[in-house]
């Protein structure tokens, strides 16, 4: 009977999730089209029966990660011979057969349009013993599984992809390669999969694309951005929207409206600037100025005073002299960012910028990284320690890491607040009076209530 049985046994599936938010929203599809096969999330890769590795090529640093890791996972193949690996994702879809090549233990190679595929993949390799690699480009207009699974509830937040690929070839990136076109999905399709997350608890939901910006923006779609984000708005039990990317060349002007009229859209928005000198803008092909932008960030705080700007930042990109990183820096002051990304330039495969003269040498990069990221310490901090004194509403997110008997979660405009409370708070809002800034969160305690959950008596008082 045991024997009979024995291929019910649910197998343990270990996900590791490399690069954006994208790649977290197709790891949670990964694992809900492997459902039906009988795979089960294990936290444990010794646990495993099937590990995937969902990559990320957008660096050679990220690369070089996912060769590491199956170093790694070679021993755990020599001990557990039936065990499968599997390799998707943008590293996947650049290099294909090569992977095969250098790691010999690697059972499947599924690029970025064959997600869905990914049940059979694995059937060949159970069945026919068979390696495989699956990088063929069809369009991917819909997900397949809208519904969460019952291993992804009790979350307060979730990402929706609403678009895939790009279509702007910023001359250093790789994404238009490894994802394809834009193509926008069916505004019904994404509403409908928001309303499943909010029956099953999510409270704040955050769109993604590589430019939301260029949402149904092709002929015959017929659903703008700011549509989108009226009708998401109207939803009943979301309390929070936030989106990104937002390519700046494509923010129009309703959508900076849409921050003064949308009561759910949060005070926050993530504007790439990648550069503050005219000259290198040109070179990256991003498609506007300096003084663009800075409209642009202008218009955004005249609707929305208290918005919060966040930004991405390459230093170092080919043919950038300290003249053009002195603009970056004053763009850096003048703009006052929330926060700031920082990445040195990292040349790509078959991108424009890996063939143009005048690279700058790896310590120059260091150090304008380096330059760059005080600056930037010294504002965000600044801007930590401003909101100390002030009630901020929490959308609780979980346990935070550092004790059991704290939660963590972020206000509208996307600080990390952490404060004392168990956690029956995921997916409250809690309004949490700021004591103490660092440089990466904050720390306070709830107010309004008599009795809280962590037994503190009586609270701050809310008007403190
Ligand atoms: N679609 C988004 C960016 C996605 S990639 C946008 O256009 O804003 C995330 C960030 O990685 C980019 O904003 C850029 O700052 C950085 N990046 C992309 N390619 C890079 C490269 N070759 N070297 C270094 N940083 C890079
Ligand atoms: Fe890459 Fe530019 Fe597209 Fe962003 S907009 S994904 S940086 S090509
Ligand atoms: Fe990386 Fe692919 Fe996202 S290259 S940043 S995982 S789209």
């Amino acid at each position: 009977m045991k024997s009979k049985l024995s291929h019910l046994r649910p197998k343990g599936l270990h996900i590791v999730t490399m690069g954006c938010q994208m790649n977290v929203y197709d790891s949670q599809q990964m694992e809900r089209l492997l459902e039906p096969m009988n795979y089960r999330p294990a936290r444990d890769p010794e646990k495993a029966d099937l590990i995937l590795l969902n990559t990320c090529s957008i660096r050679e640093k990220a690369e070089h990660k996912v060769y590491s890791l199956l170093g790694r996972l070679a021993r755990l193949k020599r001990k557990k011979p039936g065990l499968i690996i599997g390799v998707g994702g943008c590293v996947a879809q650049q290099e294909g057969h090569r992977i095969l090549e250098r790691a010999p233990h690697v059972d499947i190679v599924f690029g970025t349009f064959a997600l869905r595929r990914i049940p059979r993949l694995v059937w060949q390799v159970i069945e026919k013993k068979r390696r495989v690699v699956d990088i063929g480009a069809t369009e991917l207009v819909e997900p397949p599984c809208i519904r969460p699974s019952q291993f992804q509830r009790g979350r307060a937040t979730a990402f929706v992809t609403i678009m895939t690929g790009c279509d702007n070839f910023c001359t250093y990136c790789v994404v238009p390669y490894v994802r394809g076109r834009e193509v926008s999905r069916r505004p019904e399709a994404i509403l409908k999969e928001i309303q499943y997350l909010v029956e099953a608890g999510v409270r704040e939901i955050t769109l993604l694309g590589q430019n939301v910006n260029a949402y149904g923006m092709k002929k015959g779609h017929g659903c703008d951005f700011p549509t989108l984000l009226e009708a998401v708005n109207g939803i009943e039990g979301l309390k929070r929207i936030r989106f990104t990317t937002s390519h700046p060349k494509d923010l129009s002007d309703a959508l900076i409206a849409a921050f003064g009229s949308l009561n759910k859209l949060a005070p926050h928005i993530h504007l790439p600037v990648q550069s503050g000198s005219d000259r290198v803008l040109k070179h990256m092909n991003r498609n506007y100025t300096r003084d663009y932008y800075l409209e642009r960030v202008e218009s955004l705080r005249n609707v929305r005073p208290d918005i919060a700007i966040t930004s991405d930042i390459i230093v170092g990109f080919p043919g950038e002299e300290e003249i053009d990183f002195k603009e970056t820096l004053s763009l850096v002051e003048t703009v006052g960012f929330d926060n700031l990304y920082i990445f040195k330039y990292s040349d790509r495969p078959n991108v424009a910028a890996s063939r143009f003269a005048n690279k700058v040498p790896d310590d120059i990069k260091s150090e304008r990284f380096s330059r760059l990221l005080e600056l930037q310490a010294g504002v965000t901090l600044r801007k930590n320690r401003s909101v100390v004194g002030t009630i901020q509403e929490v959308l609780v997110e979980g346990l935070s890491k550092k004790s059991d008997e704290q939660v963590t979660g972020r206000t509208p405009c996307n600080m990390i607040v952490n404060f004392p409370g168990t956690k029956q708070l995921i997916g409250e809002l809690v309004p949490v009076k700021i004591e103490k800034a660092f440089s990466h969160s904050l720390f306070g305690f709830p107010v309004n209530r008599r009795e809280d959950h962590y037994g503190r008596k009586g609270g701050t008082p809310y008007a403190a």
